[in-house]
């Protein structure tokens, strides 16, 4: 359920929103962070944050960020505090750009806000945060600042924050339009499946509990401007997507489970051929990787992917899902095990 209207702008961005009224107002808003099963890897636009390809992706129940706006016409700036630290530097510009946008489009350049974010999951998780974060902000943003936007309209504006952030919108299974339009209008996400429709797990076994090194959009930019394998991982991406949809569709975890290893490893191939080379995994992601092909030659059916850093992602049904955890917990250098369900995409809490 969103709040803030269903209906929205039915041209957005393009449409100037409200002039809102300016009085002080909080509006809390909740997101699961998501897993690409199919992944979004180099843009097609940096400023718009336009991917090149699609993506489809799974957002998780219980991993999620609860995030409080309030936009004060007393403050003379933004402010962000994250797990219950005050931000700045680069954290906070992200946010200040991300509400400049919504102020562009609320009519308000001088309304400031201050944003209050927790995540119910580890930072070093291998869990995106920024996908939770910024679906959770745009959500409460919007509304905060008078924005009547619909699902679509939302996920295009979630997308300018971090692009799995698009996704994030909705629950179950997702996909991202890369979209044609230069202005990115058509760059969105909608929802395949509702999280109560195919009840997989997903096992997470972090790997270290280090903060990675190279972020995903300097990672994407070296990729995307210097592997050799780039084009022809961008050009076998649109019949992953197609498999990968109808598997979901049709619920054959076979299918989905073989696309989703494929589509991954063909991304960090292209990584590692890049100049100088990308290299996300430790020593104990190709442990975890071996562990999931060992419990698949022995009969259960668990597939993985791996996003921008060295942790392993292992799909599987609810009833393997016991199993596999205790089969990972058992790799040596796993810190942890996290099992996740499919959820609900992002809510607003309050409006007070
Ligand atoms: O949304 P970003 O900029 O954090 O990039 C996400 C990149 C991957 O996690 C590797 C793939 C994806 O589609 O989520």
């Amino acid at each position: 359920m969103l709040g803030g209207g269903q209906q929205g702008l039915s041209a957005f961005p393009f449409v100037a929103g409200c002039s809102m009224e300016l009085r002080k107002r909080t509006v809390v808003a909740r997101a699961g962070t998501n897993i690409a099963l199919v992944k979004y890897w180099g843009k097609r636009d940096q400023e718009l944050n336009l991917p090149r390809t699609g993506s489809i992706s799974v957002t998780l129940a219980g991993l999620e960020t609860v995030t409080s706006i309030t936009v004060d016409p007393a403050l003379e700036q933004d402010h962000f505090e994250l797990d219950g630290r005050v931000e700045r530097g680069l954290p906070l510009g992200r946010v200040v750009r991300f509400l400049e946008i919504v102020r562009g489009l609320a009519g308000t350049p001088r309304l400031f806000a201050r944003v209050v974010s927790r995540n119910s999951f580890p930072t070093a998780s291998g869990l995106a945060s920024s996908a939770s974060g910024f679906a959770a902000l745009a959500c409460a943003a919007a509304s905060a600042y008078g924005l009547d936007l619909g699902p679509a309209e939302l996920s295009a504006l979630a997308r300018r924050g971090s692009g799995s952030a698009a996704r994030s919108i909705f629950g179950g299974f997702v996909e991202m339009e890369p979209g044609v339009a230069p202005d990115g209008k058509d760059a969105r996400a909608h929802q395949l499946l509702p999280p109560s429709e195919w009840p997989l797990r997903l096992v997470v076994a972090v790997t270290t509990e280090a903060p990675k090194e190279v972020s995903s959009t300097a990672g994407m930019a070296l990729t995307n401007d210097t592997s050799p394998f780039y084009e022809a991982w961008v050009a076998s991406h649109s019949v992953d997507l197609e498999e990968a949809r109808l598997a979901i569709i049709g619920r054959d975890l076979e299918v989905l489970g073989t696309v989703m290893e494929r589509n991954c490893l063909g991304m960090h191939a292209c990584m590692l051929a890049s100049r100088p080379p990308l290299l996300y995994w430790n020593e104990t992601t190709v442990a975890v990787i071996r562990a999931v092909w060992g419990l698949r030659a022995r009969g259960t059916p668990v597939w993985f992917t791996i996003d921008a850093g060295p942790h392993v992602k292992a799909l599987c049904t609810p009833e393997a899902a016991t199993r596999v955890r205790a089969a990972l917990d058992a790799v040596p250098g796993v810190v942890r095990t996290i099992v996740a369900a499919p959820g609900e995409g992002v809510r607003v809490e309050t409006t007070p």
